[in-house]
């Protein structure tokens, strides 16, 4: 593992070098004009792998029609900010560490703190300070369920790493499927559309402990249950090991850093039309769009059209409020079906309310985090005490008798009585309500990434899993696949039996 684990870091470093020595060989025309709909950490990280491989000369215009960053955003408690949208990294996610490293920015490790899973009633798993014991109550309440559980999330993600080298060698796919089935076969098709639950059990992972802890996880992650597909559930529970980080100043600063590296320009607007126009014999499209102010309203100022030879679409389609349409395509585009999950995240500054947990003395309640079981009536998700984006070395967690910043992941808006369960009293809430990631299984199979001859769709991906590097590794791929697609180069498409080829050629 450690030594794969090497030569996969060695490779990401001489992508420059393959992409440059791809570039020398073709000879059609770069592409002049390139569109991205949507700022997040999707259309940025386009923006900046498109400039990888077309070069210098071509313009990249990104359209934005809220702010930079999408769901990677902050809120701001007692003059310091905090993440309400995409928190955490896994330490294996490649291309935002990259991110990092190549913006100069810094990793913010996460400070421990103890976790326990509450029932609505009381805490059925309480975290200990003391590893070996807390092993110990794991096997003794579940066997070895724990174990199992820890392999198979090991594999997939071992599986899944896999991207880095074939992106890192110049291969894209033209479809979620595609790429899936290259990483890990069929079995990875199929993760995504069996549960999680049911992959699980026919290891021999116990029901207790699914509906103990993997709920917890799924709830917290994903605001769904263990009856999500099992490929999104691997990434939830690989999201919940122990070696996570964030960015210094908050995940979002990566969108913005990517947009300048890049040197895209940054256009206001919200794109309300995609159309295609016939260009000998390729195709370019017509965005139309209308400005945007500070505010995020539409100014009174007058749409206007623009013409590009590449397009790429990175914000859900699914989302209501996109506000894009796409007009005169014969044969019409593919429905995009499927609908998006609301999760509220309400940062909290107060005193928790312990005893609504069943601690009498507030000074005793030892967890940072409470994660919930698939319980009806219970309001909230989950609930964790939260560091700031910006911590110095100095900065401890806040006393449990102290009041402290929380966010409150739920289904709805919370209620002030509901607060008034949570916490003892407080000072501030700030809610958002996101259109979070997909409502697994309301989609059919897993949306296109490639729409029409030069538009692409960069958030199909979210369908097999929704996180930041998920957007990111996307956002290669979508590169990739452009840039070949332009050059006529297909042997560098949808190639099969990748794990092989790519040991032969080293
Ligand atoms: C509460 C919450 C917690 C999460 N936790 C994690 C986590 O811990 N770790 C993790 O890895 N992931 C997490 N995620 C998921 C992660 O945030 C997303 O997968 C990722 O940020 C998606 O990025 P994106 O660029 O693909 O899409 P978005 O960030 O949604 O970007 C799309 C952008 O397009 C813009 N747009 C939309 N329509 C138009 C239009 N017509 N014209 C112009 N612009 C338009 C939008 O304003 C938006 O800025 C979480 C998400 C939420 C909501
Ligand atoms: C995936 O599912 C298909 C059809 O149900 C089945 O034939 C195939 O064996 C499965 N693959 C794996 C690896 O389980
Ligand atoms: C927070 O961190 C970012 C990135 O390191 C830095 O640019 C910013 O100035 C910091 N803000 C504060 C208030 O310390
Ligand atoms: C989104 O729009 C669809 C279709 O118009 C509607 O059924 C759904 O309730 C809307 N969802 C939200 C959360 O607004
Ligand atoms: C705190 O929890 C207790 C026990 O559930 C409850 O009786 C009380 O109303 C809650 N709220 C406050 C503000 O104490």
């Amino acid at each position: 593992m450690s030594g794969w684990w090497c030569s996969c870091i060695l490779t990401l470093t001489c992508l420059s070098a393959v992409v440059e020595s791809n570039s020398a060989q073709v000879d059609s025309a770069p592409p002049s004009k390139i569109a991205i709909v949507g700022a997040g950490i999707g259309g940025t990280a386009t923006a900046h792998f498109l400039r990888q491989h077309f070069g210098p000369e071509v313009r990249i215009d990104v359209y934005e029609k809220a702010t930079v960053g999408g769901r990677l955003a902050t809120v701001t408690v007692n003059h310091q900010e905090y993440e309400s949208g995409g928190s955490i990294i896994h330490s294996l996610n490649l291309h935002m560490q990259d991110f990092v490293k190549q913006l100069g920015l810094k990793y913010r490790k996460s400070v421990a703190g103890k976790t326990a899973v509450f029932n609505g009633e009381e805490f059925i798993l309480e975290e200990t300070d003391w590893y070996l014991l807390d092993l110990f109550r794991l096997w003794w309440r579940y066997g070895f369920s724990f174990i199992r559980l820890q392999m198979w999330v090991e594999e997939v993600m071992e599986k899944f790493m896999r991207i880095y080298k074939y992106q890192a060698h110049g291969y894209a796919f033209s479809s979620v499927e595609e790429l899936l089935q290259s990483l890990g076969g069929s079995a990875f098709i199929n993760m995504t559309r069996r549960s999680v639950s049911e992959s699980l059990l026919e290891l021999g992972v116990s029901q207790r402990f699914i509906d103990e802890v993997v709920a917890g996880v799924m709830r917290v992650n994903y605001g769904q249950s263990v009856s999500i597909p099992a490929f999104v559930g691997a990434v939830s529970l690989a999201g919940a090991q122990a070696n996570l980080w964030a960015v210094e100043g908050g995940n979002k600063l990566v969108c913005s850093g990517l947009l300048n590296a890049a040197k895209a320009n940054l256009i206001k607007a919200k794109v309300t039309t995609i159309s295609p126009q016939a260009a000998g014999d390729a195709f370019q499209y017509r965005l139309s769009y209308s400005p945007v102010d500070e505010k995020g309203t539409e100014e009174g100022a007058a749409a206007a059209a623009e013409l590009y030879d590449i397009v790429v679409v990175a914000t859900p389609l699914q989302v209501n409020g996109t506000g894009l349409s796409f007009e005169g395509f014969d044969p019409p585009l593919p429905e995009i079906g499927g609908s998006y999950h609301h999760t509220v995240a309400s940062i909290v500054h107060g005193y928790l309310n312990c005893s609504y947990f069943g601690f009498a003395d507030p000074k005793l309640f030892p967890f940072a985090s409470v994660l919930t079981t698939d319980t009806p009536g219970l309001f909230f998700n989950s609930a964790a005490s939260i560091c700031p984006v910006n911590i110095s070395a100095a900065f401890r967690r806040k006393q449990p008798q102290e009041a402290a910043v929380w966010k409150v992941f739920s289904q709805q808006p919370l209620d002030k009585k509901e607060l008034k369960k949570l916490f003892k009293s407080y000072y501030s809430v700030q809610a958002t309500d996101w259109q979070a990631y997909p409502q697994y299984g309301t989609a059919p199979g897993l949306p296109p990434l490639l729409l029409h001859d030069g538009l692409y769709y960069l958030n199909g991906v979210e369908w097999a899993a929704s996180a930041m590097e998920m957007s990111a590794m996307a956002a290669k791929n979508i590169a990739l696949l452009a840039y070949h697609r332009w050059n006529r180069q297909l042997e560098m498409i949808d190639q099969k039996d990748l794990v092989h080829k790519i040991k032969t050629e080293l």
